[in-house]
């Protein structure tokens, strides 16, 4: 029970990485907020995590709306009772190389990925000194760290999750909050799928092949083994670690 007693706000909660996320950290002994945009995934999520008797609340909100953020970071504190994780998990993933990106699909993902995880931690920062400090950890990608082919907005606004995460881990040490990112390689979740249908030829499972056969390990992650190292930056276990990007990639950036 690593987070007994703890309380954690996730984004983007309602499935994939966050929603394994919210699993494993609820049996940590963590309450959690279930932040998603998709009020139905979460509201199951949160459904599911109370059947196994851990507190979890529902919240519904987007992150790229400050004022959404400001009454739904406001809300799961109070729900909770304090709050001291946070996880700027919720992204999306236009795919398109410069020449073909299209614009509005740019700008959804620097205002979702990049600038809701400013939001969110904005709202978020006087909760987490109110608790005596905290962990607050951003998810960037492997595409913040290698080249990848038609992924021009999504490689530059985790690039910028990358840079913010190292800014704010500098500014919030003085209050006791520990800021870091994790980069994940690929995990098949629904984020992935036009990707991989646009890798694979218009083949979802020939796309999930190429990309397994392009991580040392020879196989994608699951949601659970990112969650695991979101575990180990929200615990005590990792009181001196701020300021790290931590590839979870089955080696995608050691080549
Ligand atoms: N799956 C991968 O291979 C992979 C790899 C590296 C990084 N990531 C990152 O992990 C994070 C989670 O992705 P996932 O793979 O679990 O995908 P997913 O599609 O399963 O989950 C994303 C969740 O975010 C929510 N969301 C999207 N925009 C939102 C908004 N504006 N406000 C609130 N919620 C919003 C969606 O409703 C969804 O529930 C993303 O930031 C993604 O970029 C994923």
């Amino acid at each position: 029970m690593r987070l007994q007693g703890r309380t954690a706000l996730i984004t983007g909660a309602g499935s994939g990485i966050g929603r394994a996320t919210a699993e494993l950290f609820a049996s940590e002994g963590a309450g959690v907020a279930i932040l998603d945009r998709d009020a139905p995934a979460a509201e199951a999520a949160a459904s599911a995590i109370s059947a196994t008797g851990a507190e979890a609340h529902p919240v519904v909100a987007d992150v790229s709306s400050p004022d959404e953020m400001f009454r739904a970071v406001a809300r799961s504190a109070r729900l909770l009772g304090r709050l001291d994780i946070v996880f700027n998990n919720a992204g999306v993933a236009p795919s398109g190389s410069v020449l073909d990106a299209d614009e509005d699909e740019w700008d959804r993902c620097f205002a979702v990925n990049v600038k809701g995880t400013y939001l969110t931690s904005r709202a978020a920062i006087p909760h987490l000194q109110a608790a005596g400090g905290g962990s607050i950890i951003n998810q960037a990608s492997v595409a913040a760290l290698v080249g990848m082919a038609n992924f021009s907005a999504y490689s530059a606004a985790k690039g910028a999750v990358v840079s913010l995460t190292r800014a704010m881990a500098i500014d919030l040490a003085p209050m006791g909050i520990r800021v870091n990112a994790l980069c994940p390689g690929a995990v098949h979740t629904p984020i992935m799928e036009p990707l991989m249908r646009n890798q694979g030829g218009g083949s979802v499972e020939r796309g999930l092949e190429l990309t397994a056969a392009k991580h040392p390990i020879g196989r994608l992650g699951t949601p659970m083994e990112i969650a695991a190292t979101a575990l180990f930056l929200a615990s005590d276990d990792a009181a001196f670690v701020t300021g790290a990007i931590l590839p979870v990639d089955g080696g995608r950036t050691a080549q």
